[in-house]
């Protein structure tokens, strides 16, 4: 079949336009290229000829009519990703989150596209203290990213109400792996370590987060397109629990960097404490990570030691100026 992926430049995306690839299918994707879009990312399928590229804005009507036409599935994952960006622009992530969200499904409806998978997070749960949070509870979502992403979800749900639309929507745990745009924290803290660079730990670093290899989550995604239920949600989560410190301690080892660069500085302003998923529900349907954590984190701190060229222009480039932008007086 023919399947639209939007976002498919970015992290997550590229490796479920891969799996798409894998599994058979013509893939089109369609992709902003923002800062976090690199085309290097899905280089290894560019010449495959059920591959082609489309440079565009979900939230651009006239571009995501052209890019559903004759699309059996649409997959999401076009998106601005990252909460310290949201504190600064929470305008731009409205726009994509939720204003591109909107345009893509009704799009897709116009023209007979038969699912559309709308890839969601685990923020837009909020923080939980303890235990784990299941599909049917409330949306609760403490950052302007979160916050967009909980609106996507609730345009989908909406337009699935309203017009029997079938809509599925995945709502992912952190996830980690090779291609990851250095803001986040672990790729942030492998190249850092790589570099001897500090590492800056947000307020006391014990903050919980459930982290999913990308393949897993990719996988995750294509399971409930292929199995999930039209009006659905499916969380896709690792099950792989650590603190930050934790996580920055098994960097620091992975790398064979010292303790000393690790970093205290001021905490994330409304910084969520910890998130949990109860997987059960896409778990009923078949599918179960198979990543073990250690593993997938060496091969990951493997990866980027041997991909300086695909991580230093970028940390030299616009990262630069953003970081010396934004977080003058926070490191
Ligand atoms: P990313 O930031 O690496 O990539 C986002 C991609 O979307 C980029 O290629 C960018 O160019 C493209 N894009 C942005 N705005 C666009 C627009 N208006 N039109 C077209 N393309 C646009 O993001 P990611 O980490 O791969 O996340 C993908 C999706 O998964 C997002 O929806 C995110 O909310 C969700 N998610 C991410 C994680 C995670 O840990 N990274 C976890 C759970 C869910
Ligand atoms: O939970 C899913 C979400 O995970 C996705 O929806 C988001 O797209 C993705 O960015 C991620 O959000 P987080 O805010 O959890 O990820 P981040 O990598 O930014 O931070 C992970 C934790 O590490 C968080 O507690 C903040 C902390 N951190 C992060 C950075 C970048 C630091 O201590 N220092 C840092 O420099």
């Amino acid at each position: 079949m023919k399947i639209l992926i939007t976002g498919g430049c970015g992290f997550i995306g590229s490796e479920v336009v891969r799996v798409a690839l894998a599994h058979g299918h013509e893939v089109i994707n369609l992709d902003l290229l923002t800062y976090a879009g690199n085309p290097d990312n899905v280089a290894d399928v560019a010449d495959d000829p059920r591959y082609s590229f489309i440079k565009g804005d979900i939230a651009d009507p006239a571009i995501a009519a052209t890019a559903v036409e004759g699309c059996e599935v649409v997959i999401n994952l076009a998106a601005e990703s990252h909460v310290d960006r949201s504190l600064h622009d929470p305008a731009a992530f409205i726009r994509t989150d939720v204003v591109g969200t909107a345009t893509l499904i009704m799009a897709s409806r116009a023209a007979g596209v038969r699912r559309f998978v709308q890839v969601s997070t685990d923020e837009v749960y909020g923080s939980i203290p303890t235990g784990a949070f299941t599909e049917t509870d409330p949306l609760q979502p403490s950052s302007p990213y979160s916050a967009s992403k909980a609106g996507g979800d609730l345009q989908a749900l909406a337009i699935h109400h309203t017009f029997g639309y079938d809509i599925v929507i995945t709502r992912g745990s952190n996830t980690y792996g090779p291609r990851q745009y250095p803001e986040k924290l672990i790729p942030l803290f492998i190249t850092n370590a790589l570099d001897g660079l500090p590492l800056p730990v947000y307020g006391d670093g014990q903050q919980i987060r459930d982290w999913i290899h990308v393949r897993d989550h990719a996988e995750g995604i294509w399971h409930a397109m292929e199995h999930g239920a039209a009006g659905a949600v499916y969380n896709v989560g690792g099950g792989n629990e650590w603190p930050n410190l934790e996580i920055t301690g098994r960097i620091l080892a992975h790398t064979g960097a010292s303790h000393d660069l690790i970093t205290y500085v001021a905490d994330r302003p409304g910084h969520d404490r910890r998130y949990a998923l109860d997987t059960a529900r896409l778990r009923g349907l078949g599918w179960a990570p198979q990543v073990a954590f250690d593993e997938g984190l060496a091969s990951t701190v493997e990866w980027y030691r041997g991909r300086r060229d695909w991580w230093e222009p970028i940390k030299s480039g616009e990262y630069a100026d953003w970081y010396a932008t934004n977080y003058a007086g926070r490191r």
